[in-house]
């Protein structure tokens, strides 16, 4: 029985990388860019049904639904050469046109506009599914559409879904500037509902991006399409054993159970390795890639995707390795013996202390340059820090009350600015839980009640 998923795209950011996501989920599975299965596929074992459908006349169509307050990104999609795979029917941009201007009171305040035909098409493509796993939420937070109209459909998703699972793949800004001005008025208000709504939420930022597609791919300034890249290849691994199913880790409740021990520690950090381009590097080497190189490189803080400052009480909450290639259980015993040995990850006290490895297929169809290649998705606590510079920086705007006219203007504010110290309580609290989370007393039951009293 197939476990459906299906993806919800939203705004400039979340239908760029979802649109490098089908491509790629095509090249893997032997789609060609008319949904057809091309010549050359053969019966690989994988499960094709979970992300796409099969129409009448056979071809695969992404379950996908994509969403835009303006039309530039989507008619890209709609002239690219993938214009065929998707159903046309699961298009959707806002008559108006115009997008919501980085604002996510705008793009909220849409919500309550589209939320009718939105909803029509998540409810016929619900109703297209046998058994419905739950969702992917693609956006960023930093701007308008994927930040506001994002957390409008998260918190109706709960209401109307509450059985499913809710996945999001978020976009944060670059905190390091060259960013949306208002970003961390943005962000704040969309990680209330990233902490609230979700039931696990990959983190990925564009400072982090930019860097590693600066040192792997050998560009300074590099572009969206080669970001997403990063992105869309992330996402393809996180998404193997769901694809290429084992005998654990298949199903998304399987992984989410597996690296979320406390429902609000939900913020998951990837690293992968190695990339394409890294060739150039290997290629000089006259050792090949082994299970331990690629778990040793997923553990090192400049391949992770998030821009973190870990502390020393920083730790992994959880660790699941997916690694692709040629592993056999023994190669992976006998690293996994070793980085313990030689501690190379520090773990919380409260929780058992060991990295997960999945091993899974990898796609007959694609030709394999590395040997070996690994994801790594980890619950950090050091993932607070990203969430603390966005307090920080939302606090020096709002302290100067600046930007501030455009929320004032759209529906969520019209009765004051409540909904920013909401996000602000809520998002401070979530850093507490995760500095608690590095104590040994954790689930310690009377330190609870201590707190509870206090209250
Ligand atoms: P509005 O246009 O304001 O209505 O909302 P939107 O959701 O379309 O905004 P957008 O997705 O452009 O959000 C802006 C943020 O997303 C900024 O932080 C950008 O740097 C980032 N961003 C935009 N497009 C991409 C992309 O293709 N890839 C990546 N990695 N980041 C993007
Ligand atoms: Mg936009």
């Amino acid at each position: 029985m197939p476990r459906e998923i299906i993806t919800i795209q939203a705004g400039q950011c979340g239908n760029s990388i979802g649109s490098q996501f089908w491509q790629q989920l095509c090249l893997e599975h032997g789609i060609s860019q008319d949904g057809n299965l091309e010549d050359y596929t053969i019966e690989g074992g994988d499960r094709k049904d979970v992300f796409f459908y099969q129409s009448d006349d056979t071809r695969y169509i992404p379950r996908a639904i994509l969403l835009d307050l303006e039309p530039r990104v989507i008619h890209g999609i709609q002239n690219g050469p993938y214009k065929n795979i998707y159903n046309p029917e699961n298009f959707f941009v806002g008559s108006q046109g115009s997008g919501a201007a980085n604002n996510w009171a705008a793009g909220y305040a849409a919500g309550d506009t589209v939320q009718e035909e939105v909803f029509d098409m998540i409810d016929r493509e619900a109703d297209g599914s046998d058994s419905l796993e739950g969702f992917m939420i693609l956006h960023s937070i930093a701007g308008g559409t994927g930040s506001g109209l994002g957390s409008y459909i998260l918190e109706r998703m709960n209401d109307r879904f509450p059985k499913k699972l809710i996945q999001t793949y978020s976009v944060f800004p670059d905190t390091q500037g060259g960013d949306v001005v208002v970003n961390p008025y943005n962000s704040l208000l969309a990680m209330r509902r990233l902490t609230q709504n979700a039931d696990s939420v990959v983190v990925l930022d564009n400072g982090a991006l930019s860097r590693i597609a600066a040192d792997r791919l050998h560009v300074q300034e590099p572009s969206f399409q080669q970001t997403n890249q990063l992105v869309s290849t992330v996402m393809s691994a996180s998404t193997t054993t769901l694809r290429y199913p084992g005998y654990m880790h298949n199903d998304l409740v399987g992984i989410v159970a597996s690296l979320i021990p406390t429902p609000r520690c939900h913020f998951l950090m990837t690293s992968y390795t190695p990339f394409t381009s890294d060739n150039v590097e290997q290629a000089k080497t006259v050792r090949k890639t082994t299970v331990l190189d690629v778990m040793r490189r997923l553990l090192q803080p400049k391949n992770r995707m998030v821009s973190t400052t870990p502390s020393k009480t920083s730790c992994y909450i959880s660790i699941l390795n997916i690694i692709q290639g040629e592993a056999d259980p023994t190669e992976v015993h006998k690293s996994l013996l070793r980085i313990r040995e030689r501690q190379l990850a520090t773990f919380i006290h409260w929780g058992p202390a060991s990295i997960q490895v999945a091993l899974t297929k990898k796609s007959p169809y694609l030709q394999n340059t590395h040997r070996v290649s690994g994801l790594m998705l980890a619950n950090h606590t050091s993932v607070a820090t990203l969430f603390k510079r966005i307090v920080v920086q939302y606090d020096k705007m709002r302290k100067r009350n600046a930007y501030l006219e455009g929320y004032k203007k759209e529906a969520p504010f019209h009765d004051g600015l409540g909904e920013f110290d909401e996000a602000r309580a809520v998002v401070t609290d979530l850093i507490g839980e995760y500095e608690e989370a590095e104590t040994e007393s954790y689930l310690d039951p009377d330190k609870g009640k201590d707190k509870a009293e206090a209250n």
